[in-house]
Formats: C-alpha cells, sequence, structure tokens
C-alpha cells in the first residue's frame, strides 16, 4: 500500500473527490495517510477531519522564502514516508528541494489544457478568467508530474469541456471541476499506485 499525501491550500474539493474515490475503492494500491495545508482555518482540514485522515499545517506565511517552506514540506513529508505527494488545489509553487526529491512522485491537478493558461500566476479563479478573456472554445483541466519549472512536468491525464457564451469564471470553473478535475485527480492517483504509470523522455504513459 503507497502511502499519499494530499497538500492543500483551500476549500479541498479535490481533497474530497479523492476521499469520496477512497472511500468506494477507487484508489487501488494506496491510502491517504495525511494531509497537509499550507494554511489555517480552510475547510480542506476540516474534510480531513471528518474522513478521520490526520492533518498537518504548515504555514507558508511563517517562512521567509520558498526555499525555507520546500524544506519544512519535504521534512513532513519525510516523516510521513510518503510515496506519493497530492497538491490538491496547493497554491504554493516547491522548490526543487521537493521536486527533485520527489521526482515523478508528485502529480498535481492544474484548472486548464497545459500548455495553454499556466505557468506562475496562474492559479485557482484567475485561471478561468484569462481562458474567458482569450475566448477559448475549449477548456479542461490537466493532472501531471511536478517538477522543477511551474505546470511544466510530465502530462498524465487530460480532460476537456465547452466554454459557453454566456460562462463567467466561476460556472467555468465549477463545469471543469465536475466533469474533469474530481473524475481524473482520482484516476490518476490510482493508476500511480497500482504502478501503471511510465516514464519515457520526460513523457508519461498510462499502462493499458
Ligand atoms: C482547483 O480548481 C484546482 O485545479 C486549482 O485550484 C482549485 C482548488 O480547488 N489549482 C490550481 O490552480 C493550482 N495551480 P479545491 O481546493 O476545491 O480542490
Amino acid at each position: 500500500m503507497k502511502n499519499i499525501c494530499v497538500l492543500v491550500s483551500g476549500g479541498g474539493t479535490n481533497l474530497q473527490a479523492l476521499i469520496d474515490a477512497q472511500a468506494h475503492g477507487e484508489i487501488k494500491g494506496g491510502k491517504i495517510t495525511c494531509v497537509i495545508s499550507s494554511k489555517e482555518g480552510v475547510y480542506a482540514l476540516e474534510r480531513a477531519k471528518n474522513a478521520g485522515i490526520p492533518s498537518v499545517v504548515i504555514k507558508r506565511k511563517d517562512y521567509a522564502d520558498s526555499v525555507s517552506y520546500s524544506m519544512a514540506i519535504k521534512d513532513e513529508l519525510d516523516k510521513q514516508s510518503a510515496d506519493l505527494v497530492v497538491l490538491a488545489g496547493f497554491m504554493t509553487i516547491l522548490d526543487e528541494c521537493v521536486t527533485k526529491a520527489y521526482e515523478y512522485r508528485i502529480i498535481n491537478v492544474h484548472p486548464a489544457l497545459i500548455p495553454s493558461f499556466c505557468g506562475e500566476g496562474f492559479y485557482g479563479l484567475k485561471v478561468h478568467e484569462k481562458a474567458l478573456e482569450y475566448g477559448v472554445k475549449v477548456s479542461g483541466a490537466t493532472i501531471h508530474f511536478v517538477n522543477e519549472k511551474a505546470d511544466a512536468g510530465a502530462i498524465i491525464l487530460q480532460g476537456t469541456v465547452d466554454v459557453e457564451n454566456d460562462d463567467t469564471p466561476e460556472t467555468l470553473q465549477r463545469r471543469i471541476m465536475e466533469n474533469v478535475e474530481w473524475k481524473l485527480l482520482p484516476k490518476a492517483v490510482s493508476l500511480f499506485c497500482e504502478n501503471r504509470i511510465t516514464i519515457k523522455n520526460s513523457k508519461a504513459y498510462i499502462d493499458v
């Protein structure tokens, strides 16, 4: 059984999707053993508590820079014997002291079709604002491995939704979460825990 640590910063609907998938036996070969939050008082922590999953708060604002914060995260992941780290609405970019130590063992969910609307500054609702501003007709979400560049690691799964004429950032976000994020994140986590993802030439392939 692989130990899964989920990192959060907010509402935690993606964490909830993982918790629900686990309860339905859809995460094969892995178990959520810990939730780490970069903020206190967020609803994701309530979700962990309700599911009986231990949580730890490591506040970003307690650290002067990204490197010292990332070191603290790495120490906790090591302590938890994490086999897989899932960034589920985690709004801090991790330094390479974590991404190198956990290479191809950190999965992120990004709410757009990478390589569009991604990288530094593209997070949460801002991503959907930019997609609507550009006028794209299709958007979606990407589940990918995390490397030293923001949103640039190997893509595991992507899914799309249509953009409607009257969409707001909020309606588009909701459609992408419901139709893509909450389905594909648990799926990718299970594929990882079942050892069904192969890396070749820095690209991820699903073993069928
Ligand atoms: C999700 O849409 C997730 O894809 C996005 O933030 C939201 C968090 O929601 N993540 C990023 O933008 C990371 N770059 P949640 O807390 O309800 O899961």
